[in-house]
């Protein structure tokens, strides 16, 4: 069976993604005490193996530092043997993952520490069933479910729903409300009854603040203005610049509680129920080393790659396959390098503050 999955979404590979988004391990820190505290309840009442699962885990490197405290937190009360689930979507790169788990890169792998530890890695989407019924004790996931099962329309005015006109925000939403009954109603059959999720998904806060939009340069409004000025000038076409759109929704914190508190739905039938839900914004860690060390230049190459890492593969994918892998490859590094001129010619504004809903979920 294959899985539900929209197009052309890798993060780079080869272990870059963890070394071009720091950011991202500082998210997953801050969510630590909270999935330790998930998981406390759980040290009383479970006396046999432990089945953790890491969904839209990228190549690992950025949970290392979270799975290590949570197997060390267990193996205070329980010797039985843990189980992580790596898991992501199928064109993941997951040689990167296997290599930094088994300790094969210079991230520092937790698993010589423990003994009856088994690390597993899963090409199925979250839009899926990963594990068996019944069989999971704590979910995490960071930053990934905001990636759609399917691009439900292209936004005719922007890359991005954040920017999109009525018409198609409408149609974003509809996918994302599904898209989000989906993913819980798999992990309502997964979870053990008392098992917990806990999720860290970008959002917009109550102060409409999200992923790079926090005071300065809009992010967002900055690549589509690139991209819009390359079809004015002629190097791109209509039908490229509508397959820009991202295939991504950025929930807002009543949109992530509506389907775990409405008594009526299925998510609240299957069991689920809303234990937390708070909200975070996390700085540019690039934007704010910037403010220590005053070089324009060195910021603007270090803070490109953290965008590319994630949103290059979409970008190129909406090039046209009647153009040469050289002549997309072309326009790519002229697309980055524009973004990158800008913020080593004006640095101030520019930055990639994530804004992060975090929950706790637990199956009752
Ligand atoms: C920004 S990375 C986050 C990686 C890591 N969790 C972190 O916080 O650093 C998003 C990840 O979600 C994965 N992803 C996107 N759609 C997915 C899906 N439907 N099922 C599983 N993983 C998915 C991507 O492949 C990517 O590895």
């Amino acid at each position: 069976m294959t899985t539900a999955q929209a197009d052309n979404i890798t993060m780079s590979g080869g272990g870059l993604y963890s070394l071009a988004t720091i950011g991202a391990k500082d998210v997953i820190d801050l969510a630590t005490p909270r999935v330790l505290e998930a998981l406390t309840p759980l040290l009383e009442s479970n006396q046999g193996q432990w089945n953790f699962c890491d969904m839209g885990c990228a190549d690992g490197g950025t949970s290392l530092e979270l799975w290590r405290k949570v197997i060390n937190r267990v193996r205070q009360t329980s010797a039985s043997d843990i189980q992580v689930v790596y898991a992501d979507q199928a064109r993941n790169d997951f040689n990167a993952l296997i290599q930094i788990l088994h300790g094969h890169t210079e991230f520092n792998t937790y698993l010589p520490e423990f003994e009856h530890v088994s690390v597993l890695a899963s090409g199925s989407s979250f839009y899926a069933q990963t594990l068996p019924a019944d069989s999971l004790h704590l979910g995490f996931s960071a930053t990934a479910m905001h990636w759609l099962s399917r691009k439900p329309c292209n936004i005719s005015n922007h890359v991005h729903m954040v920017g999109a006109e009525e018409k198609d925000a409408v149609t974003f939403a509809a996918q994302a409300r599904s898209d989000w009954e989906t993913i819980l109603l798999h992990r309502a059959r997964e979870l053990k009854v008392g098992g917990k999720l806990v999720l860290i998904n970008f959002c917009r806060d109550q102060q409409g603040r999200y992923l790079g939009n926090t005071g300065g340069i809009n992010m967002f409004d900055n690549f589509n203005a690139i991209w819009q000025q390359f079809l004015a000038d002629g190097e791109i076409d209509q039908a490229e610049y509508d397959a820009m759109t991202l295939p991504q929704y950025y929930n807002s914190v009543d949109e992530f509680s509506a389907p775990l508190l409405d008594q009526k739905s299925a998510v609240y039938q299957s069991g689920l129920r809303l234990i937390d839900i708070d909200t975070a914004v996390v700085p540019c860690p690039f934007a704010a080393d910037y403010r220590q060390h005053q070089d324009a230049g060195k910021f603007s190459r270090e803070y490109i790659p953290t965008i590319r890492s994630w949103n290059e593969s979409i970008f190129y994918g909406g090039l046209s396959t009647s153009r040469s892998a050289a002549d997309r490859t072309h326009l790519i590094e002229r697309y980055y390098g524009e973004y990158q001129r800008q913020v080593a010619d004006n640095p101030q504004g520019h930055g990639m503050d994530y804004v992060h809903a975090y929950m706790t979920i637990e199956r009752v």
